[in-house]
């Protein structure tokens, strides 16, 4: 019986190669060829569990447009019917917008990840930048899902957002209508926005992720050491060629990676099955109302992952100023590669000054989020607000000089392993 399977398995593999001879070497470069070091740590499981959570958002959308309802009369009626009536409806939806909150968590974590290790340097600074435009069509994805359920947060976040656009000179009110598709945000708005969150952007989403782990697999891995396994001694249990500290992609780090995964998603059920609202911060009370353009909430903010940005915007006191601040600290972290002059990768062997700078602007950033997640009113906050921005932008535009003056320790020449 064994042996019927075997060539039964051994057929069909020799039918399908023949027909699809770059499948098999696609597969070995990618998956059992693909060598990364044998150093990574619990900070290199977040690459996988965005590719997890993006495909959550995929699936679970799908099942979503199939009863959503995109016209400003029946949107919000539709949503209540797919938590009520729709057989696992709910669950579907909160696994959708936990999924959301999920992407930026762990999004930021692989971020802060590469600027940990300096997986931004030479030879990856193509890596870095298809992931910040990852970055920005994930923030316009998101936004865009989050008009869709036409609750006042929806209705009154577009509306503040998209007028920014109006402090443009000259052609900014024009540009505002246009994105519109109206003077307020209406039944126009939400048809395009349906449109570019359902397929335009998650189309462009998924080939810049392909994009991205190409450009990855081209230069290789970098690890917490920093060092570059592919200049290191050559020859390991698996090819005499391969970089003697990597270990084949799969199946070791496919094993090791589905355990975390399996730890990851046992935190996102237990938020999405017990508290999907996350208190306010995964989705907002206000938006369990209907829209109403009559009625501004009390307090307009954007969902939490925004804030840091958006608190950028508020504290500087003119609107179009504001608005550079906030468009310029997204802008910014596309020169990192350019910004960082020092000799050693990553941060286990920088000083104390680096440790120092980059911890500050961790502390900067969450400070940032907490200010815009709050009303505004507070003028001490505000001042604190605008000593964040000011570090926020200090940290990288002396970064040529304080990554160039600062002592560094001798990197191994090999990776190094911890327990
Ligand atoms: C949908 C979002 C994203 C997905 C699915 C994704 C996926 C991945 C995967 C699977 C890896 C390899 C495993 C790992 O090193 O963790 C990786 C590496 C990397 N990603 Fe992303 N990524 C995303 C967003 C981003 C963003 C926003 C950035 C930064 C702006 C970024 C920068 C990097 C860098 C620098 C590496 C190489 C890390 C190293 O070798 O040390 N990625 N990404």
């Amino acid at each position: 019986m064994a042996n019927i399977l075997t060539r039964t398995a051994n057929n069909a593999m020799d039918w399908f190669t023949y027909r699809a001879p770059a499948f098999m070497p696609f597969y070995r470069k990618h998956m059992t060829e693909y060598y990364a070091p044998k150093n990574f740590n619990l900070w290199y499981i977040f690459g996988i569990l965005a590719t997890v959570v993006l495909a959550n958002q995929i699936v679970t959308g799908i099942f979503l447009t199939m009863h959503f309802k995109p016209s400003a009369a029946e949107a919000f009626a539709s949503v209540e019917y797919i938590m009520r009536d729709v057989a696992g409806g709910d669950t579907i939806r909160y696994m959708h917008s936990t999924g959301a909150s999920m992407f930026f968590i762990v999004v930021y974590l692989h971020m802060f990840r590469g600027l940990m290790y300096g997986s931004y340097q030479k030879p990856r600074e193509l890596v870095w930048i298809l992931g910040m435009l990852i970055y920005l069509v994930l923030m316009a994805e998101a936004f865009m899902g989050y008009v869709l359920p036409w609750g006042q947060m929806s209705f009154w976040g577009a509306k503040v957002i998209i007028s920014l656009f109006g402090a443009i000179p000259k052609i900014g009110p024009a540009l505002t209508e246009w994105i519109m598709g109206d003077y307020l945000p209406s039944d126009a708005t939400l048809n395009r926005f349906f449109a570019l969150h359902v397929i335009a952007l998650p189309l462009v989403l998924l080939l810049l992720v392909v994009l991205h782990l190409g450009a990855l697999h081209e230069v290789g891995s970098n690890n917490p050491d920093g060092v570059e396994i592919k200049k290191g001694p050559k020859g390991n249990r698996w090819s005499p060629t391969a970089p003697a500290d990597g270990v084949p992609f799969h199946p070791y780090y496919t094993v090791k990676d589905t355990f975390f995964v399996g730890c990851f998603l046992l935190i996102a059920a237990f938020i999405a099955f017990f508290a999907p609202a996350f208190g306010g911060w995964f989705l907002e009370h206000d938006n369990f109302t209907e829209a109403n353009r009559l009625v501004t909430p009390a307090h307009i903010k954007p969902v939490w992952y925004y804030t840091p940005y958006y608190a950028m915007l508020r504290v500087v006191p003119h609107k179009l100023s504001g608005v550079i601040v906030m468009f310029a600290a997204i802008a910014i972290l596309f020169v990192l590669p350019w910004l960082d002059r020092a000799k050693v990768k990553s941060y286990r062997y920088r000083g104390k000054l680096s440790w120092a700078m980059l911890l500050m602007f961790a502390i900067s950033f969450v400070w940032l989020g907490k200010i815009g997640a709050g009303p505004g009113t507070d003028p001490v906050e505000t001042i604190i607000g605008r000593v964040l921005t000011v570090y926020y932008f200090l940290f990288f535009l002396t970064m040529p000089v304080w990554t160039k003056i600062d002592k560094t320790k001798p990197v191994p020449e090999r990776v190094t392993m911890h327990d």
